[in-house]
C-alpha cells in the first residue's frame, strides 16, 4: 500500500503536483496507461495524439514523490455541422496508477484540464464515460443538448460541458474524435 493511500480528495493538493506533460514523461505515461487499462490501445492513442499538433492536445500528469501516477489527455473533437472544431475538446484517455486510485487524482487532473480548456476559450468539452463519475465535473447528457456520437442517439455515456453560451449556439451535430482514436486495436 502506498504511504498516502488514506488521503481523501480534499488532501490531494498537498501530496501531488499537476503539471503539463513534457517529452521526458512520455515513456512513463505510456507505461502507466498500459498498467491502468490492462492493454495497449489507449497508450497507442496517447502516442498518436501527441504527434498531431493540429489536435492541440492538453496533456497533464499527476506527480507524487517524483513518480507519474496519473495522466489525462484532451484533444480536438469535431462536430458534423460546424467548423468550430479548434474550440471543441474531447476528454480522454484518463488514467491513474492502480495503487493510487480513489484518492481524487483523476478528479484533480480533470478539473485542471477543464480549467485549461476554459481559459483557452474552448466552447465545449465532450467525454464518453460513466455519467455517475463525470457529472461531478459539470458534464451533462450530450444528446439532450443536441449532440450524439457514432450514430448512437441514445448513449448516456456521451456527455458535454459548455462554456459561455456555446450550448445555445452550436448546431445539433454528430461528434467525432480525431482519426487517430479509431486506429488503435
Ligand atoms: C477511472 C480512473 C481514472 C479514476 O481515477 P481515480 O483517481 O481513482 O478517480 P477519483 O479518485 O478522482 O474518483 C474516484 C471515484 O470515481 C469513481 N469511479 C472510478 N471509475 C469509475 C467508473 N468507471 N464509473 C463510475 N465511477 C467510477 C469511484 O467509484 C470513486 O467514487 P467515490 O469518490 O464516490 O468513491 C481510474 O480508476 C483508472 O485509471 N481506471 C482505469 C482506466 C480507465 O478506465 N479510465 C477511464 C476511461 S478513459
Amino acid at each position: 500500500m502506498p504511504q498516502n493511500s488514506h488521503l481523501r480528495p480534499r488532501d490531494i493538493s498537498q501530496s501531488i503536483q499537476i503539471r503539463a506533460e513534457i517529452p521526458q514523461d512520455y515513456s512513463a505515461v505510456e507505461h502507466l496507461t498500459e498498467q491502468a487499462f490492462g492493454h495497449t490501445a489507449e497508450a497507442e492513442i496517447v502516442r498518436r495524439v501527441r504527434k498531431e499538433s493540429a489536435l492541440h492536445p492538453i496533456s497533464l500528469v499527476a506527480v507524487r514523490d517524483q513518480m507519474i501516477v496519473g495522466h489525462v489527455l484532451f484533444s480536438k473533437i469535431s462536430l458534423s455541422q460546424t467548423q468550430a472544431s479548434d474550440l471543441l475538446f474531447g476528454l480522454g484517455p484518463v488514467c491513474v496508477h492502480p495503487e493510487h486510485q480513489r484518492q481524487g487524482i483523476a478528479s484533480a487532473l480533470i478539473r485542471e484540464g477543464l480549467a485549461k480548456c476554459k481559459s483557452s476559450r474552448c466552447l465545449a468539452c465532450f467525454v464518453l464515460g460513466s455519467p455517475a463519475y463525470y457529472q461531478r465535473f459539470g458534464f451533462q447528457n450530450a444528446y439532450q443538448a443536441g449532440f450524439w456520437y457514432n450514430k448512437d442517439e441514445d448513449n448516456p455515456a456521451f456527455q458535454v460541458i459548455f462554456w459561455g453560451n456555446a450550448g445555445l449556439h452550436l448546431p445539433p451535430s454528430e461528434a467525432r474524435y480525431a482519426d487517430v482514436f479509431y486506429l488503435a486495436d
